[in-house]
């Protein structure tokens, strides 16, 4: 019975606070990603800082897909800011990755956030996620031990069904 009220009280608390992030801003698409990794978090951080900086201008994106136009608009060990700009709508995605360090297990475990700088388009075909998922895999911290993803369609927009070759 303790059990199931608890239970009841965590999933109470998880939806609210799902739907306080969905709903912070319900006029521009987002998406809300944390990740797990199981290296230091300044291997995380200097690793998504490289790939932001190597996926700079529209040459990246000669053969397709959106891997390039990223700009570094600030860093710190704990917290990377960044601006996407879509090689093909120009729509601009902002981007914010928050590195917490684990200590007692040497997990670094980062929050990543997008949110379109447009108004219009609240379905983005998942470009808030790709642009996030897409500098995690280029930077090839998705190979590193111990990687996990975890989202969601309540937190980000279309994640499910996007592709993210493309978007
Ligand atoms: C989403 O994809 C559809 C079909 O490819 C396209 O018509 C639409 O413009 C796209 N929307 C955005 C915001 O990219
Ligand atoms: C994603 O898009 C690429 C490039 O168009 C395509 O080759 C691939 O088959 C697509 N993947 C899925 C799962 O649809």
């Amino acid at each position: 019975m303790r059990v199931k009220s608890l239970l009841v009280a965590f999933g109470l608390i998880l939806g609210v606070s799902f739907f306080a992030v969905s709903s912070a801003d319900p006029l521009h698409a987002q998406c809300k990603v944390i990740w797990l990794f199981g290296i230091p978090c300044r291997d995380v951080y200097v690793a998504l800082v490289n790939q932001i900086k190597a996926w700079r201008t529209r040459a990246s994106c000669e053969s397709g897909g959106e891997n390039c136009l990223y700009e570094l608009v600030s860093s710190s060990p704990i917290l990377i800011k960044a601006k996407h700009t879509s090689p093909t709508t120009k729509d601009v995605d902002d981007l914010r990755f928050s590195l917490y360090s684990m200590e007692e297990s040497s997990v670094c475990r980062v929050t990543g956030e997008a949110v379109s700088e447009s108004w219009e388009d609240l379905m983005d075909n998942g470009t808030n996620y790709c642009s996030l998922h897409n500098l995690v895999e280029g930077s090839g911290l998705s190979q590193v031990e111990g990687y996990k993803e975890y989202t969601n369609e309540w937190i980000c927009l279309e994640y499910t069904t996007t592709n993210c070759s493309i978007y």
